[in-house]
């Protein structure tokens, strides 16, 4: 071996020992004929002294050319720092005296330097992602993400389950994501669609006999990209057999406790928090509400009737809701320029306005409730809401006034964007996870008028729900489950449909006939007949864990390689055009081609 130790081991108790350590040049620094260079490696960071009367003129002349980024291996002796003792450096007590210098090799200036407090934009981090890669926390993160794989392994191995791998390549199946294509050049004109999820294949290993299955998988879909979404992408895959929702909530809870623990040393609550996805909507607005802040949504339906609004009558007569939240003692911050950002913020997904209440004083007396909304309110109504609303003096009050789905949008969102930005009431390292269950079977699809698989179609429906498949399907609900973590949905799953009777009712509501269904789910209704058992599992989105574990801003700095938010490699510069012979070969004709 080369290295006798990393630049991240070295203490007081090593002084006088001779040391040889490998790393980059972090900097270097000339004080009259010393030369000192921080050496790193991904353990830490160590200084290095060039003393001529030590190493010698020789090795010094050389030490004077090192730059940024070169790559040393050096040799020498373990010397205290004495009085400049540096606190803020593990390695801070020491120093090494070099007394043997080989430069292994040397490196061109690097387009932004090695440094956590260097502000480059993205793109050109991306552009050079292994250099980006040095960085302590880019380190810091992958190997948080490497001990989380590894607790995870452990703890299903422990729990019994088996790790099988599943293809990639895979049949189309309509509904679900948007796939990528592959164009097979032994069956011309066909394609694989690349695995959006191991779903189907990890219920024909329960079919198969294998009980309890797990998989680090990668994921494909061709989504629109956003901060916590990658084209490719990693679940932690699990199915179970012989289990109702209780059994896989208690053994997927059981994981994060144990990651949290081991990774972080903080203990979870057991069990987690449940609420039913008819709940997460109606008071958070939201099917992943973030519980790092109370800020809970109101009803007001029964109110606005006789609140002399006429916003808020209109709305309830063409059957909507009015519904209100309190952003407590918020009155300074939400400045007027604020407000009227907030309001663009709620027309820009969807609303017709978003009317809001200050209370600029003591809230008994009528003129301390200044905004648009408040001069319309009657006396009695505006009573009657300081006490629903509990308001106080520096409250600022929001309403929305719609159809309900748009009034959850929208609410949901603001109070995310007051708790999480503007009034910045969650921390980061407050965990607050949340089982929301029995999300409705279907949803109305307006975009192509019909109904879609909430969660997707092998969901099983409750037993009491299963007639309600031919007469209300919006009625149905499902045995399904998400873990939430701090308003991201960080898994979610389900108890399957294990008899073909029900999958083909279930797929005929999705309006998948009986032929469809045999050509594009053959495989699976067949495998159905054949004695599958109850089962039921989940998947967790391993970047997402890791982006909040390490409290990363972005999926991208916990994916060694990612896509940019337009899904490109800027590293490769991929994806990218092919040849038209190559094109040709697959049966598929060049847009070039085609125009000529
Ligand atoms: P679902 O589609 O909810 O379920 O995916 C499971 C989890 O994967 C994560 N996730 C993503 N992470 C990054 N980028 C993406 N594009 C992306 N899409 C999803 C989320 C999500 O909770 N087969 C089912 C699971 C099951 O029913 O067992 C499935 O794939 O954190
Ligand atoms: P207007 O009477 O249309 O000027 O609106 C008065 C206030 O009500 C403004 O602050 C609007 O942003 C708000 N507003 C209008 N329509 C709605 C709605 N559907 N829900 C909530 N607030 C609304």
């Amino acid at each position: 071996m080369r290295r006798t130790h990393t630049c991240g081991d070295l203490r007081a108790q090593h002084i006088d020992q001779t040391v040889t350590l490998c790393g980059w040049v972090q900097n270097r620094r000339d004080h009259g004929g010393i030369i000192f260079v921080d050496l790193r490696d991904r353990d830490g960071l160590t200084q290095i002294t060039f003393d001529p009367d030590l190493c010698g003129k020789e090795a010094h002349e050389r030490a004077n050319r090192i730059r940024s980024e070169w790559v040393l291996q050096i040799t020498g002796t373990v010397k205290s720092r004495g009085e400049r003792v540096n606190a803020n450096l593990p390695t801070g007590a020491i120093e090494v005296f070099v007394t043997e210098l080989v430069i292994l090799n040397q490196a061109q200036t690097p387009p932004f330097e090695i440094d956590e407090h260097s502000k480059v934009g993205e793109e050109v981090r991306l552009k050079s992602r292994y250099l980006d890669l040095r960085r302590p926390s880019m380190q810091r993160n992958l190997i948080t993400r490497h001990r989380v794989t590894k607790v995870v392994r452990d703890y299903f191995d422990a729990n019994r389950f088996i790790e099988v791998e599943t293809p990639t390549l895979v049949k189309y199946t309509p509904g679900g994501a948007r796939n990528f294509l592959v164009p097979s050049r032994l069956s011309q004109g066909s394609f694989y669609a690349m695995a959006e999820s191991p779903q189907l294949f990890k219920q024909l290993l329960m079919v198969g006999g294998y009980d309890r299955y797990i998989q680090i998988a990668r994921c494909y879909r061709d989504e629109d990209l956003r901060n916590d979404r990658q084209p490719e992408f990693t679940q932690i895959d699990l199915e179970m057999s012989f289990v109702d929702m209780d059994d896989i909530m208690a053994i997927a809870e059981g994981m994060a406790r144990t990651v949290w623990k081991t990774v972080l040393g903080v203990d979870l609550p057991s069990p987690f928090r449940r609420m039913t996805w008819a709940e997460g909507m109606r008071t958070y607005g939201s099917d992943k509400p973030d519980l790092r802040f109370a800020m809970p949504i109101v009803d007001l339906s029964d109110w606005a009737p006789a609140s002399g609004f006429v916003v808020f009558q209109k709305a309830i007569e063409s059957k909507g809701v009015v519904r209100a939240l309190n952003a407590k003692n918020s009155c300074e911050i939400l400045s007027r320029r604020t407000l009227d950002q907030l309001t663009e913020f709620a027309k820009g997904l969807g609303a017709k306005g978003l009317a809001w209440i200050k209370i600029q004083g003591d809230p008994t007396k009528a003129e301390s409730w200044q905004g648009p909304a408040a001069k319309n309110i009657t006396e009695a109504a505006r009573v009657e809401l300081a006490k629903r609303l509990s308001v106080e003096a520096n409250d600022v009050l929001f309403f929305g006034a719609d159809a309900e789905k748009q009034v959850c949008t929208v609410l949901g969102a603001v109070r995310v964007e007051l708790g999480t930005k503007l009034l910045k009431l969650a921390r980061g390292d407050d965990w607050q996870f949340l089982w929301i269950h029995s999300a409705p079977l279907y949803e109305w699809s307006e975009e192509s008028h019909a109904w879609v698989a909430n969660h997707h179609p092998f969901t099983s429906p409750y037993a009491e729900h299963v007639d309600l498949l031919s007469t209300d399907p919006g009625k149905v609900l499902s045995k399904s489950y998400d873990m939430v973590l701090n308003g991201n949905e960080i898994g979610g799953g389900s108890i399957r449909i294990h008899d073909s009777v029900t999958q083909e009712k279930v797929f005929q509501a999705l309006g998948i006939d009986h032929d469809e269904a045999e050509r594009k789910f053959g495989f699976l209704l067949h495998a159905l007949s054949y004695g599958a058992p109850p089962h039921g599992g989940m998947a967790f989105g391993l970047d997402r864990l890791i982006m909040l574990i390490t409290q990363a801003e972005s999926i991208r700095d916990v994916i060694a390689f990612p896509k940019n938010q337009r899904g490109r490699d800027e590293m490769l510069d991929c994806p990218t055009p092919v040849s038209d012979r190559q094109l040709k070969e697959l049966a598929i004709v060049s847009a070039v081609a085609a125009k000529a």
